[in-house]
């Protein structure tokens, strides 16, 4: 069924319950929408600010498993810096759910491989939550995730939750404190030591333009089908309908065709500055 012009253009209303600092720059914003949806991991908002504008931000929550929509967001500019001096019980505004979501489905008896950096674990967190909670349907699941230092690891509780549940973890980060005892190095130096079965497996990358060009290509090169590496991109959005044309790489605006892309589809197109680092 076509939506209405009211439903793709006009934001419905949502109020912010709690804001969780979780390093300096990014806050995880809990907030009820006042019209309940359905949404599923990969797909994204329009989130405005009345007299500011509005940003793309996925949803970091799980349908159905956290109580309100969450999400993760970087101060980095204009907008971002508004919504992160907003407090409980500000209203915003709401479109979407918008873009694609991640072919999860097509990954049911094989091994999967997530790889994240930095706040690329946002959008990844609703799937993985997916994948964790339906574990008997999948082989061997592992997340490889990168931070820059320890105290930027973002979900922390969670992924040891994860863990718990047979989910095998590799965290990585750039530098070290006098604490972390992990591993030092870039998520792209890891795959490797994954023992996922690269011929069946599926990747799901999330993170900085540059991880996911050297990880999809090395994934590729380990054996991997180009079919099964997906990621997810980021451009400069304005409508987020496939109306205005801001975000347009290649053939494909990465509104509507995507944001999920898999490494077949993109190979040729160069990849845009993403802020997920
Ligand atoms: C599908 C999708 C999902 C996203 N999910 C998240 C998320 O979960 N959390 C999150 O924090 N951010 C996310 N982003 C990025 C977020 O939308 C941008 O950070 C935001 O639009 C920046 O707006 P601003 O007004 O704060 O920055 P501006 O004032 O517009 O820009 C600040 C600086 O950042 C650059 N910039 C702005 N937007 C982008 C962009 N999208 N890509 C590259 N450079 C940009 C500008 O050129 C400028 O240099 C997502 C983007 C997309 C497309
Ligand atoms: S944001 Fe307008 S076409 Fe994609």
């Amino acid at each position: 069924m076509k939506s209405t012009i009211e439903e793709i253009y006009l934001p419905s209303k949502g109020e912010i319950i709690d804001i969780i600092n979780m390093t300096p720059e990014i806050k995880l914003f809990k907030i009820k929408p006042k019209k309940q949806f359905h949404y599923h991991p990969g797909e994204f908002i329009m989130l405005s600010l009345w007299g500011k504008g509005e940003v793309p931000i996925s949803l970091t929550s799980t349908f159905g498993f956290h109580k309100h929509i969450e999400l993760c967001i970087r101060r980095v500019g204009h907008i971002t810096t508004a919504i992160s001096e907003l407090r409980p019980h500000s209203e915003i505004g709401i479109r979407g759910p918008l873009g694609n979501m991640f072919p999860i489905e097509n990954a049911r008896g094989q091994d999967v491989l997530f790889v994240a950096g930095g706040l690329g674990i946002a959008p990844l967190r609703p799937l993985i939550n997916k994948v964790v909670n339906e574990k008997k349907h999948f082989k061997r699941v592992v997340l490889i995730y990168g931070s820059r230092n320890p105290s930027e690891i973002l979900f922390k509780d969670e992924m040891d939750s994860w863990e718990k549940k047979g989910v095998r973890l590799i965290l990585t980060v750039e530098k070290k404190d006098k604490r972390w005892q992990g591993k030092v190095g870039r998520v792209t130096e890891y795959p490797k030591i994954s023992k996922i079965s690269f011929m069946n497996a599926y990747a799901f990358i999330c993170g900085p333009p540059v991880m996911i060009n050297v990880t999809m290509q090395s994934l590729s090169m380990m054996g991997m089908h180009e079919d099964n590496i997906f990621t997810s991109l980021e451009a400069h959005m304005k409508c987020g309908v496939g109306k205005c044309g801001h975000c347009y790489i290649g053939s494909k605006y990465i509104c509507t065709n995507g944001p999920i892309f898999s490494y077949a589809e993109i190979k040729n197109d160069a990849l845009r500055t993403s802020h997920k680092s």
